[in-house]
């Protein structure tokens, strides 16, 4: 079966074109949501577990803090859309809180997904789900089934970070136009040796995330990737605000796939992902721009994250 929606069959010419442009480029990049196939969802949960990721455990706290806050300030019986659920861990601990009408997850590793809500039905029959095996950033149009009643889109761990500020802004308006509130967790700029090390753990797995990018390549493209060429980089970038996360070839190699070839000089790199890193002020414009009254804001007690409840303007 595919473990994501764009394995095997399901290729389709637009993500070939889009994958392939982006590795002839001159600087080479891919769009971090292809680190996302089975395993790299498995590699994903196992990096929130490490002592240096601190994003998942501040959010969390946060929410365990700031629970019933956060509960009054949302309401009961929303339409709780959770962009890139993953495993459901974090909306789930939110039920017994936010008691939503409707549970839609959307996740582009949608076999990974499935399995989650299956076993979420059984612990909570009484909420109804609509597990979406979907790519958010393609589209936000929601099939019919989702209700439009108290729209809630809940999308924590920084993922906003993942785009620049103008497409993160593009982002927002468009989460405002389909008629939702907004839910978010947004990590904020901290000293850059927390930073270097969320990224680039001395475990190793946030490197095994970043190379199993190379094995869903090699399915999706019919690729020859040798992962043993290549090593994790990941950094703090602070003229820009961001992590950068990138993959550097270990000597020159020619990489093969279907129709295609590049020859990558030792030391050059794949940019996979970025994660921008906000300060309080500079989120808060960003949602007025995009549409959203100021936020109900809770931070931890480093504030190293910050959680924001935005109601539409
Ligand atoms: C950093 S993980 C966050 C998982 C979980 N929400 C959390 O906060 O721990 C990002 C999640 O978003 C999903 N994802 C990334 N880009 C996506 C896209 N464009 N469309 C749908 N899902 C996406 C990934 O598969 C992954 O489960």
């Amino acid at each position: 079966m595919a473990d994501n929606i764009h394995s095997s069959a399901a290729v389709t010419n637009v993500i070939r074109d889009e994958l392939i442009a982006g590795l002839c480029a001159p600087t080479a990049s891919t769009s971090p949501k292809y680190l996302y196939d089975a395993l790299g969802s498995k590699l994903f949960e196992a990096i929130c577990e490490l002592p240096e990721y601190y994003p998942t455990r501040t959010e969390a706290a946060i929410f365990e803090r700031h629970g019933d806050d956060i509960a009054a300030s949302v309401g009961a019986g929303a339409t709780l859309i959770d962009l890139g659920a993953g495993n459901c861990a974090k909306a789930a601990r939110l039920f017994p809180l936010l008691a939503p009408s409707q549970y839609v997850p959307i996740d582009i590793s949608a076999d990974f997904l499935h399995a989650a809500v299956t076993q979420l039905g059984r612990q909570f029959p009484d909420i109804a789900m609509l597990p979406l095996g979907m790519d958010f950033s393609a589209t936000l149009d929601l099939p019919p089934a989702v209700s439009r009643t108290r729209r809630l889109f809940f999308y924590p761990g920084s993922s906003i970070g993942n785009f620049p500020p103008d497409e993160a802004l593009a982002f927002l308006r468009r989460m405002r136009e389909a008629d939702g509130d907004l839910l978010i967790g947004v990590d904020l700029v901290k000293d850059h040796a927390v930073l270097d090390a969320a990224y680039d753990d001395a475990l190793g797995v946030t490197a095994s995330f970043n190379l199993n990018l190379l094995n869903h390549l090699n399915r999706l493209l019919g690729a020859d990737f040798n992962l043993r060429e290549w090593r994790h980089r990941g950094f703090f970038n602070p003229q820009q605000s961001r992590i950068e996360m990138h993959l550097e070839a270990r000597r020159d190699t020619l990489v093969r796939w279907q129709g295609g070839e590049r020859r990558f000089g030792e030391g050059e790199r794949i940019h996979t992902e970025n994660s921008y890193k906000y300060t309080p002020d500079g989120f808060a414009g960003l949602l007025r721009r995009a549409g959203y009254q100021p936020a109900h804001v809770w931070t931890d007690e480093r504030d190293w994250f910050m959680v924001c409840h935005a109601r539409r303007s």
